[in-house]
């Protein structure tokens, strides 16, 4: 693997869950990231899979900064950054950036495209001087492909797509080495989305960029992730690279999600089993003992129940070798291609 750009080790975010009206006291929290571990490699892109509320975009605020983690590290080029303070922050902030998901909330209407995107400059005026910062938003409006005339107009005179594209040159202003994108193509039209990630992916060897990609679905990171993370209630339970995830899953969430996927060849879709989940998503605040899937998982056995199962390499893996090798966090992990071959290679996603 390349030389690591991130490393996250034993990551977690607890919000306190208060009551009461006069006298509010913590009676328990909400477990949004439960300890998370990945690398992230420079020039990469991981992926970061899972259902609504398992915690991705408080990954994603943490990983830039935003928010501080209850506990564990975040190193960037071997800084720890979580314990950062005044200029030392503000200059690692600079190197971590969002793009965020709604580029419709996420851009001020009353400020106009040049000011939006020439924005971080003021606060990080060391990045351009003054007389410098036109040119350069007219340089960064043509990067993702707008036309630098369009520097005066608002954001509610763009489509959705072309929105997403200010929202990633302001993201590129400060000219960061890692883009955390939260789930940047959710909010658009499907034949948007692969404009969008065809221009993430010309972006990121001109700019030389490591990112994180968020999705909901495991359909739209496998286009442009090099490994692929699948969460599941503030936890990655299977990390791998994208053909060991989406060929040789070895969890069985990660198996219910991919059997989920839309397969476009009727004929593939035919001989692809599907598998459905039975029952909600537990609450974050309360989470199962062991292993944190047991409560959907149809493979559940007494040990789940009791010991939690770490990201490693499973137990009935060890000493082998081949693209089922790869961590997974799951006491019976066992190789189970859900999706045929040929259907995933073949528009499985946008792009
Ligand atoms: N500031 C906060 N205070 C309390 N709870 C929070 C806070 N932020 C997030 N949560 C909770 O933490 C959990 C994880 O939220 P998060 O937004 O990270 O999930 P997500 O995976 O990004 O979901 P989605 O796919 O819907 O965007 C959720 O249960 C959410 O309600
Ligand atoms: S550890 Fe048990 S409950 Fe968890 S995924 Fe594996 S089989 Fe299912
Ligand atoms: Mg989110």
């Amino acid at each position: 693997m390349a030389e690591p750009i991130l490393e996250v080790s034993g990551l977690v975010k607890h919000y306190p869950l208060m009551q009461g009206v006069l006298f509010k006291k913590q009676v328990g929290a909400v477990k949004a990231v439960d300890g998370v571990d990945f690398t992230l490699g420079k020039g990469e892109t991981l992926g970061i899979v899972g259902e609504s509320g398992c915690g991705k975009s408080t990954v994603a605020r943490l990983l830039c900064n935003l928010e501080r983690p209850t506990a564990g590290s975040i190193r960037f080029k071997g800084e720890d950054i979580t314990r950062l303070s005044g200029k030392a922050l503000k200059a690692v902030r600079r190197n971590i950036q969002m793009v965020f998901q709604d580029p419709y909330t996420s851009l001020n209407p009353r400020m106009t495209v040049g000011d939006i995107i020439g924005e971080p400059y003021e606060i990080h005026p060391e990045v351009a001087p003054k007389g410098d910062r036109r040119r350069r938003v007219r340089e960064l409006l043509d990067v993702v492909g707008l036309n630098p005339e369009y520097i005066n107009r608002y954001p509610h005179q763009f489509s959705g797509g072309q929105r997403q594209r200010i929202g990633i040159a302001r993201g590129l202003a400060l000219r960061p080495q890692v883009i955390v994108a939260d789930e940047p193509v959710s909010a658009l039209d499907v034949s948007v989305q692969a404009q969008v990630i065809n221009l993430l992916d010309g972006l990121q060897s001109e700019f030389d960029l490591s990112y994180v990609f968020i999705a909901h679905d495991l359909s739209i990171v496998r286009h442009i992730s090099d490994r692929v993370g699948v969460m599941y209630l503030g936890r990655i339970v299977e990390i791998g690279s994208d053909a060991e995830i989406y060929d040789h899953p070895t969890h069985p969430y990660t198996q219910a999600l991919l059997s989920a996927v839309p397969v476009p060849d009727p004929e593939a879709r035919e001989r692809r089993e599907r598998i459905i989940l039975t029952g909600d998503v537990p609450s974050p605040t309360n989470i199962p003992s062991g292993c944190r899937f047991r409560t959907r998982c149809w493979k559940a056995q007494e040990r789940c129940a009791l010991e939690v199962p770490a990201l490693a390499v499973p137990e009935g893996f060890r000493g082998a070798s081949g693209p089922a090798v790869h961590d997974s966090a799951c006491h019976f992990a066992e190789e189970k291609q859900v999706v045929p071959p040929e259907a995933a290679e073949n528009g499985n996603g946008p792009g």
